[in-house]
Order: structure tokens, then C-alpha cells, then sequence
């Protein structure tokens, strides 16, 4: 259910992987056009078939759906940019910046705009991303399932009611994959202190966090389930759990989240700030 023509502005590492996503589930490429003012950009949307051009004005005819993929700092000068067209033909706007809020964007959009906010991670440049979706009250039932199309072609997509939840998105799986590659780190340099090769221990440990993560998508047991599953009486998983509690692993993960979404919060309102 994807719009007939749908224009990128910003052709990088994100806009490329939605791409890429789209085009392995049978979109076309002639119905995507990119804007991007770097010409190694344009080339490498060339080579997928797609028509990059590193102006706006022939891109922008007829496009149905505008996805906004450039860095947060340059949104509100892009936005300034697609005025006068948003206002005139009433796209819907797919914004992927992390903390730009649906409002600024409206305002820098020259007034009320369809938006859909998104926020994804980066395992999307590896078709596992997981995105968390806010739309405004001005996008329709179709654009919503226009915009959660385009998201799936990069993996999981979810719906939140409320734009404060976009903050705790992007704590939880926006960084998230810090979390988890951090974890490996510990894990692999303690699998070397416990005396494996630096290889072997880091093989392990990343084999392990997929192993670990296909279980818990394809179980119906939640992952506190699993966990019990595999921890017997006074064996050693059960001991290094113990380990874990008396470090309060659960309120240093939740403390680090607050973190992560306050600073959200305040990235947002910096980026909004703009005139
Ligand atoms: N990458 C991820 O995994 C990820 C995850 C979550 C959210 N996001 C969000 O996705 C957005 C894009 O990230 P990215 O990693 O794809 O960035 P990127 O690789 O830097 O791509 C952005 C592209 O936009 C181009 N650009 C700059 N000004 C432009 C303009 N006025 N019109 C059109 N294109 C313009 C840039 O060209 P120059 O290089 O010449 O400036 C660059 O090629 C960001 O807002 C980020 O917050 C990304």
C-alpha cells in the first residue's frame, strides 16, 4: 500500500537502506526519486536504478510522500525549502531525524502538515532495524499505512499515541544497540580474562546475543521466562545472575535509559529552538 511516488530528500546511509528495502519487496524503482547535493551520493542511487538529482524542483512533481533524511541539524533549512510545495499539494511528510518534533517541523513547513514522525536504529541499514512511529492528527488511515510500509521494508515497525513516547523510543531501541554491543564488549573482555583468544571469545559472545535474541522473537515465553528456563538451582547461570542483582544490573539499565531519554528531550528542544 505505498503511495505512487515518493521522494527522499537526503539520499544517505538511511534513506539508501529504506531504498534498498523497498526494492527487495517488489516497489519500483521509477516510483522513487531522491534529492541529495552530494554528487558520490547521487551515484550510489544511480547504480539502484533510482533518479537522484541534487535539486529539489524536478524531484518534488507529484510526489505523494516526502521523507526527510537528513541530519536533525539541517531539517529546519530543508523544511524552509519544501514550504511552499508541502502547502500547495499537502504531501505526507516521513521525517527519520532523531529529535525533531512534529510541531517545529510544521512550523518550518510553512503551517499544518501531514507528518508522520519516526524513530529508527541502525540495524535498519541491516533490514533488522526496529522504528517507532508517531503521526499528527493530520495524517489519514492510508497515509498511516503508507508510512508504516515504507518503515517495514527496513524491519519492525510500531505505533506510538503519544510524541512524548518517540523520547523513550529513542532510549530504548533508538540506543539500543549501544546497549547490546556494550554488553558484548564486557562479555568478550571477560571471556579473555577467563583465558579465551580474543577470537574465540568474541565469536561466542556475538553468536550467543543472536541466538539469545532469534529465541526471544520466536518463543511464545517472555524473555524473563526464558531466562528461569535456563537458570537451574545453584548452577552457573543461576550464579552469575546472583552476580548481576547484587550490582543492581536492573537499576543501572533503568538509569541509564532515564538518561538517555532526558537527553532526548533536550536534544528536541535545542533542534526546535530554530527559527
Ligand atoms: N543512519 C542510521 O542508522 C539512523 C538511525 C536513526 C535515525 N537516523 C536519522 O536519519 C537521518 C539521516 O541519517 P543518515 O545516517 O542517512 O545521514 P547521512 O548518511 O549523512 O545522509 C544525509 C544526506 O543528506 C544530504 N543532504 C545534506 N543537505 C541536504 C539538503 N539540503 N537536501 C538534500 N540532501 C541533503 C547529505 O549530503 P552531505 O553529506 O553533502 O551533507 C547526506 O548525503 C538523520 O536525521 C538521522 O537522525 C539515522
Amino acid at each position: 500500500m505505498l503511495a505512487n511516488t515518493l521522494t527522499f530528500i537526503g539520499g544517505g546511509n538511511m534513506a539508501r537502506s529504506l531504498i534498498g528495502g523497498l526494492l527487495s519487496n517488489g516497489v519500483a524503482a521509477s516510483r522513487m526519486r531522491v534529492v541529495d547535493p552530494n554528487e558520490s551520493q547521487r551515484q550510489l542511487l544511480a547504480n539502484l536504478g533510482v533518479a537522484a538529482y541534487a535539486t529539489q524542483e524536478e524531484a518534488l512533481m507529484g510526489s505523494d510522500v516526502i521523507v526527510l533524511a537528513v541530519k536533525p541539524q539541517m531539517m529546519a533549512t530543508v523544511a524552509h525549502s519544501l514550504a511552499q510545495f508541502t502547502q500547495q499539494y499537502k504531501p505526507l511528510i516521513v521525517s527519520v531525524a532523531a529529535g525533531i518534533r512534529c510541531n517545529d517541523l510544521a512550523r518550518w513547513l510553512g503551517g499544518d502538515a501531514a507528518i508522520v514522525r519516526t524513530m529508527p536504529n541502525t540495524p535498519a541499514l541491516v533490514g533488522s532495524g526496529a522504528t517507532g512511529l508517531y503521526a499528527n492528527n493530520l495524517v489519514t488511515k492510508d497515509q498511516k499505512g503508507q508510512a508504516e510500509s515504507l518503515m517495514r521494508a527496513v524491519g519492525l515497525s510500531i505505533w506510538v499515541g503519544d510524541e512524548a513516547h518517540i523520547d523513550a523510543v529513542t532510549a530504548l531501541s533508538g540506543s539500543g544497540p549501544a546497549y547490546y554491543f556494550h554488553m558484548m564488549e564486557a562479555m568478550i573482555a571477560a571471556g579473555e580474562t577467563l583465558g579465551l583468544d580474543a577470537k574465540t571469545a568474541t565469536l561466542l559472545t556475538v553468536q550467543t546475543a543472536l541466538g539469545a535474541a532469534k529465541m526471544a522473537i520466536e518463543s511464545q515465553a517472555s524473555p524473563a521466562e526464558l531466562r528461569a528456563q535456563v537458570t537451574s538451582p545453584n548452577g552457573t547461570t543461576e550464579k552469575a545472575i546472583q552476580s548481576f542483582e547484587q550490582s543492581d544490573f536492573v537499576g543501572i539499565v533503568h538509569n541509564a535509559m532515564q538518561a538517555a531519554r532526558d537527553r532526548a528531550v533536550e536534544l528536541a528542544t535545542q533542534l526546535g529552538a530554530q527559527a
